[in-house]
């Protein structure tokens, strides 16, 4: 974030400003306060710097006790005397970016009795210790509930006594389910223990001994709108939280500052993006790891402190501290336990795994049709054509323009024909104009998807009741509340009007524009001034720079919704979305398996929708983070998730497209995606393959051509994270734990624990230098074997470094080089895949025999493709059932 998160007031003269006498007694405060650090707590060391200043070198954690002065530096003037008055100390920092203004460490709550221990956890009563540190509001006496839920997992809640708070619907999210098991004291994994004054939670693990929790810190404050809590870590190697860019995959510790709320903002910048996820994952220094998710889903923000004593301090605006603690064995486990809880991903059609084209700004059809058939063409591996609202008349949804799109239905159904699929966006915006419904009513007479939800009640309402009315596409939009159960038949009945009536036979549904987005701000009337749309904190929320709102590029906060006030339900509305969208697939298409793709998302939305990293820029850089933003999703649920291919804003160049696709061949969900243009009048290139022409063409094939061959691989990894919770696109410390070098690495990553891919980020670069951890390593294109440790690899443009690692058995298939399209079509397990070719790696020498369950194979199908690398064709595999395969050691 380009704000240091208070400014510190040092170089800017501020003390200097200063009558005397306020500084004498501001010196005198300092060294009573100095005395009072060190003699209570021992925490700090001093030392004078050369203009006599006192500065203080941080041994433990601090937490910022004016967090309000981050965005108004100008106050900074007042800010120390504002700080005693608070109660708090003030010291000028060492550290760059510490608050110089932090709680002391009697500020807090403590147990106003005995710990009550029962079964399965302990209950603990609080007060408030210390009423010189003011806080608006506090909420005087809190409950604290600690629950072992599992062996591996701790809940800790902390709400006020006796007080209504909004909390996470079940219905979002469920980690409770019924098969969970509570355990008691011998058998959990960790220990608890309390510090009673000020109070604090440490969970130790019982093997290790490694504290991997520890809020016994000052700061802890709960009061209507502003909550805080602080978490020691166990070390600095910190993963998550998001939606965000970040800009290396383990983060900096060094007081940064991320914000948490669904906003409308791609990732150009370090502001909060699309999804909220208050989830992060702790390596320990052992390799094994926890992980932390915060159930709140109002507007946060975390603070991260560096070294000596790692921590995390914790701001939201509303509901309740309601955390939960996995423990894994390591960073693999632990995701699967935290997918376990939050939901398993869903799992997608297999032809969704194929390679998609797609832009937003495609003229007509004939501009549509041309991209489909110059890629047929060109022979470019290719199931999935996706439609944007261009389609639409005037955007509004469940339409298509019958003069730009004449016989679209037509279109969607060659495609099918050709055993490809069509995807079509759905926003939520719904357009109201009468005029637009009038002329859609023309050629629709039943279109009435505005009308309808009115009647019924199903849109967001504003402060009075009313409908309120933002602004997206259509112009002015009403929209749904998704939260509500009675939306769920107004919303399949619109979709299967578009797929039987309209007959757009889509095959899956992208929602986008979900956090929700209106670009006239809050709604076109605007916002009230009330304590939703004005709360007294704001978190670095994107837009919060001009004037604090939370309603920049949304609608207002006091709008309501069948869950909550929208200021407490904001970010949940993606996941509602996801979740009726797929439930009104799974209607409309009996017996299939849904796919839906959301832009926006919540914790344990992946159970209902992949996701895509939305509107990236064609930029080398953009490449690069997209690697870590996936690493991220994969870590929070979304196992199938990809980047806009080529970028979406910008116009891409030949070079980049080439390397992003050598990329993009290697994520999960494969989209080549660009954008309509800079305005109206700009628009940018065509970036599908044979739009560059045959070199683009012979360049990517190769890439695209070995994901396909390698979708019975993906497929599986896809299986496994549905069915027990797993990472397919992953960094490569969830490999090899226990390697500390493999822990900071970005620019490369494992597609499950067989394939390591090492891309070329930079423009002209002809070789790549990667990290290859202990093992052997065999370049897929050549069987060339690399040993651990770095290496420079040449990569010309024609090449792409994709390493298979020694041990691993991987399932492929031939693609159908005639249709070019995964086929056949498989709906369920994969019972019509059959293995047909094996390589061995590393084999130097043809086997005088090779057996597949007991069988000989023909010598005539066993063959060397590679100095080392055996080839075994012809096998007829069944993919759901074992085999074993065993050869000859001559
Ligand atoms: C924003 C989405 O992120 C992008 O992918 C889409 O093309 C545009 N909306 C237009 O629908």
């Amino acid at each position: 974030m380009s704000d240091p998160i208070q400014q510190p007031p040092a170089k800017t003269g501020v003390r200097t400003q200063r009558s005397k006498r306020t500084r004498t007694l501001i010196l005198v405060s300092l060294i009573c306060g100095a005395l009072v650090v060190a003699l209570t707590t021992g925490l700090v060391l001093h030392f004078r710097n050369k203009t006599n200043e006192e500065v203080q070198h941080r041994q433990d954690v601090i937490v910022d006790c004016l967090p309000e002065l981050r965005r108004q530096p100008e106050k900074m003037e007042n800010s120390e005397t504002q700080c005693q008055f608070k109660g708090c100390l003030w010291r000028r920092q060492a550290d760059e970016g510490a608050p110089w203004c932090y709680y002391p460490s009697n500020h807090g709550y403590r147990t106003t009795g005995n710990i009550q221990a029962s079964t399965t956890g302990y209950r603990v009563g609080l007060q408030q210790m210390d009423a010189t540190a003011v806080e608006d509001n506090s909420f005087s006496h809190l409950d604290v509930e600690v629950t072992r839920q599992t062996t591996n997992r701790l809940r800790i809640k902390i709400s006020p006594k006796d007080k209504y708070r909004f909390e996470v619907s079940p219905d979002a999210l469920n980690i409770e389910k019924s098969s969970d098991l509570f355990v008691n004291e011998t058998s959990a994994a960790y220990k608890i223990t309390f510090t009673e004054s000020p109070f604090g939670i440490a969970v130790t693990r019982k093997d290790s001994g490694v504290v991997v929790l520890n809020t016994s810190l000052p700061g802890l404050v709960l009061s209507d709108q502003f909550l805080q809590m602080s978490v020691r870590i166990s070390n600095e190697n910190l993963f998550g939280f998001g939606e965000h860019r970040h800009q290396s995959i383990r983060h900096d510790m060094r007081w940064k500052r991320w914000s948490m709320f669904t906003r409308d903002s791609g990732p150009n910048s370090d502001w909060n993006l699309y999804g909220h996820q208050p989830v992060y994952m702790n390596v320990e220094d052992d390799g094994k790891a926890n992980m932390l998710l915060l159930k709140n889903s109002n507007a946060m923000e975390v603070v991260l402190q560096p070294h000596p004593e790692p921590a995390i301090t914790y701001k939201t605006t509303g509901g309740v501290l309601d955390f939960y603690l996995f423990l894994g064995d390591s960073p693999k486990h632990v995701v699967s336990l935290y997918q376990q809880a939050v939901g398993l991903p869903m799992f997608p059609p297999y032809w969704s795994l194929g390679y998609h084209l797609c832009r937003w700004g495609y003229e007509d059809i004939n501009d549509m049709r041309s991209v489909i058939l110059r890629n047929r063409a060109a022979e470019i591996p290719y199931d999935g054509q996706w439609g944007d609202f261009d389609t639409f008349i005037k955007a509004f949804v469940f339409t298509y323009d019958k003069t730009k799109w004449k016989n679209f239905p037509a279109l969607v159904d060659d495609l099918r024909a050709n055993g490809q699929h069509f995807i079509t966006i759905l926003d939520p915006g719904i357009g109201v104009d009468e005029n637009v419904t009038r002329e859609v009513q023309s050629i629709y007479p039943e279109y009435d998807v505005f009308g309808s939800g009115e009647t019924l009640g199903v849109f967001v309402r504003n402060a009075d009741n009313g409908t309120l009315l933002g602004e997206v596409w259509p112009g002015v939009t009403a929209y749904p509340d998704f939260t509500n159960p009675e939306t769920q038949d107004w919303w399949t009945r619109w979709i299967r009007f578009y797929i039987e009536h309209v007959g757009v036979k889509v095959d899956a549904l992208w929602i986008d524009m979900n956090e929700p987005t209106s670009f006239a701000r809050g709604s076109i009337e605007g916002c009230r001034r009330n304590k939703w749309n004005f709360p007294p904190y704001v978190p670095d929320v994107d837009g919060s720079r001009a004037d604090g709102a939370l309603f920049d590029k949304t609608i207002c906060m006091d709008g309501q919704q069948y869950w909550g006030r929208h200021y407490d339900v904001h970010s949940l509305y993606a996941h509602s979305m996801a979740m009726q969208t797929y439930r009104a697939l799974e209607s409309v298409y009996p017996g299939k398996r849904p796919w839906v793709m959301t832009r926006s998302s919540y914790a344990g939305t992946g159970r209902f929708a992949t996701k895509w990293q939305g509107d990236n820029r064609a930029t080398w850089d953009d490449m690069h983070y997209s690697i870590i933003s996936l690493m991220e999703f994969n870590m929070f649920g979304f196992p199938m998730n990809g980047a806009d291919i080529c970028g979406f804003w910008l116009n891409t160049t030949f070079e980049l497209c080439v390397r992003w696709h050598q990329l993009g061949a290697f994520y999960p969900f494969s989209r080549n995606h660009n954008g309509r243009g800079d305005d109206n009048s700009y628009k940018f290139r065509h970036q599908d393959p044979a739009s560059f022409g045959q070199t683009f063409v012979d360049l990517v094939k190769p890439a695209l051509m070995t994901r396909y061959r390698f979708l019975p691989y993906l497929y599986t990894l896809l299986y496994d994270a549905h069915t027990e919770g797993a990472s397919v696109f992953q960094p490569l410390f969830f490999e090899f734990p226990g390697d500390s070098q493999a822990m900071n690495i970005d620019q490369q990553f494992m597609l499950g624990p067989a394939f390591l891919v090492t891309p070329v980020l930079k423009q002209g670069a002809r070789s790549v230098t990667g990290y290859f951890p202990d093992g052997l390593w065999y370049d897929y294109l050549t069987g060339e074997t690399t040993k651990p440790g770095t290496r420079t690899l040449v990569t010309p443009l024609e090449k792409f470094n994709l390493h298979v690692r020694a041990g691993h058995v991987i399932p492929w298939q031939e693609p159908d080089v005639g249709e070019l399209i995964i086929t056949p079509e498989i709906q369920g397990l994969a019972s019509r895949l059959k293995f047909d070719t094996l390589e061995i790696f590393g084999l130097d020498f043809l086997p005088s025999w090779l057996k597949v369950n007991d069988i000989q194979v023909p010598t005539a199908n066993i063959s060397l493709v590679h100095r080392n690398v055996v080839q075994c064709t012809g096998l007829g595999l069944p993919m759901t059932s074992s085999s074993t395969i065993a050869w000859s050691s001559y």
